[in-house]
């Protein structure tokens, strides 16, 4: 048996005719072989520069985060960013099936006064490394959080050691966070200006929290080039990335627009919510390569088993035909755990005595998959066996890949994101910046009055 397991079964995909799903003569070899060939093409000629992160050396990136902190006595770490700055590092982290032996880690991702006043309250900040990753480096949300904790550990540290708890992971070029981090002697990483922000976690964007906290992250470049290797050399009818982007870009040919993606362990959950950006930032376009408007995508769901078959499945069973329901899989979800048996347990169910709790999970997950697929809704499974390091890796890299296949198979621009510009410039136009405040008006004020009814007598 390898220890390392992620399989893609998409066997539920195939419906019998007049049931939604893909026909059984579903074939799309040759577009499919095409798109592989062109996301190739660009890998080699640099334009895609994610696929090749599973193959650089750790060395370097140890040594600088050693020698930081060497002769101090970090504890903690608190990573500031949002989106692709964060989500990745986030969801590997949690994933970890055991404790890590690094610094305790805190992310800090939305602006919300309340959740950072506490995270602010948790903080040792003599023994804290602050890590402020933003590719842009004009990110709102990170920029101001971030001055609000280096305000404090001016206060209480002084500057200059302040500045030597900083870690700012940005733009080689651009943005403003750069510049700040020179000025100030803030040890300064990079984010490959080939690598778009949601594909960046195999960066130091990822990398360098990750490394602080003490994850494997050989394990999972290891996995990851596993997944890119296979991508490379299988041929399109074969390679799970391909097959995976091929089937929802049929799906969603044939009116299923939605993906469930329904994680079966509570520590793969946030991946869950890192492919949930990935899909939706990438391939929610309004138009593609030729500038037609398509308002194309596949909207992502995150659902949890089993709480969400108490919450969710019977809209999922009974409701509109639209979602294909994808499981996330963990064999080995933790220790065995049983049901004792214990004089007094109801006789009616006696047949729970003596099963583990992973057990019970693997059968709610079955009745679930099953009971989907009897009510005719496409269903596909990621199984891993634990949920390592390796597989994570692999799960990472293959959502990558398929990622970026799909982009081409419905001929848009996979890596860029305009529809989010808008709201960020409205934003900055409203909060005061000088170029942007008539932009931000010009959308903002209105000349009827608000159409409001209160909820309270
Ligand atoms: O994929 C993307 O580019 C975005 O989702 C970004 O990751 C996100 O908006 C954060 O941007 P930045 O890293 O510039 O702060």
């Amino acid at each position: 048996m390898t220890p390392h397991q992620l399989d893609y079964d998409f066997s539920g995909l195939f419906t019998p005719p007049n049931t939604p799903g893909l026909d059984t003569g579903f074939c799309m070899d040759a577009e499919l072989e095409q798109a592989r060939r062109a996301i190739v093409a660009a890998h080699d000629e640099g334009s895609l520069g994610f696929m090749g992160l599973v193959d650089q050396q750790l060395d370097g990136l140890r040594q600088r985060l050693d020698a930081l902190c060497e002769g101090k006595n970090f504890t903690q770490q608190v990573v500031i960013g949002i989106g692709g700055s964060s989500l990745g590092s986030l969801a590997i982290l949690e994933s970890a099936t055991g404790p890590l032996k690094g610094l305790e880690t805190f992310f800090s991702e939305n602006i919300d006064a309340h959740s950072f006043a506490q995270l602010l309250g948790k903080l040792r900040l003599a023994q804290t490394l602050v890590v402020v990753i933003t590719k842009s480096g004009t990110t709102i949300e990170t920029m101001s959080k971030f001055w609000i904790l280096y305000d404090r550990m001016i206060e209480e540290l002084g500057e200059q050691a302040a500045s030597a708890q900083v870690i700012a992971i940005t733009d080689p070029e651009r943005g403003a966070l750069r510049p700040l981090g020179m000025a100030r002697g803030f040890e300064l990483f990079e984010v490959p200006p080939n690598v778009g922000g949601r594909f960046s976690v195999l960066t130091s964007v990822g990398l360098v929290p990750l490394v602080l906290a003490g994850f494997d992250v050989e394990g999972l470049l290891e996995g990851g080039r596993a997944a890119r290797d296979h991508f490379l050399a299988s041929p399109v009818g074969s390679n799970s990335c391909a097959l995976m982007a091929a089937h929802q870009v049929a799906l969603m040919r044939a009116g299923i627009s939605q993906v469930v993606m329904m994680a079966y362990c509570d520590r793969v959950l946030p991946l869950v919510d890192w492919f949930r950006q990935l899909w939706a930032e990438s391939l929610g376009k309004r138009v593609d390569r030729q500038g037609r408007v398509v308002h194309t995508g596949i909207t992502p769901i995150k659902a949890l088993g089993v709480i969400d078959q108490h919450s969710q499945v019977q809209l999922y069973a009974q409701g509109p035909n639209d979602k294909h329901i994808c499981f996330l899989e963990v064999e080995q979800v933790g220790p065995p755990l049983r049901v004792p048996a214990r004089e007094g347990f109801p006789e009616a169910l006696g047949h729970l005595v003596g099963k583990t709790l992973d057990e019970l999970l693997e059968a709610e997950l079955q009745g679930t998959r099953s009971a989907l697929q009897a009510a005719g809704r496409p269903v596909s499974r990621f199984r891993m066996r634990s949920g390592s390091a390796f597989e994570v890796g692999g799960f990472i890299m293959g959502w990558e890949l398929a990622t970026a296949v799909a982009g081409e198979l419905l001929d848009i621009d996979a890596f860029d994101q305009p529809g989010v510009e808008l709201g960020k410039k409205i934003a900055h136009g409203l909060l005061g910046r000088a170029d942007l405040r008539e932009l931000a008006a010009s959308y903002t004020q209105s000349s009827s009055e608000p159409e409001m009814v209160s909820l309270f007598c």
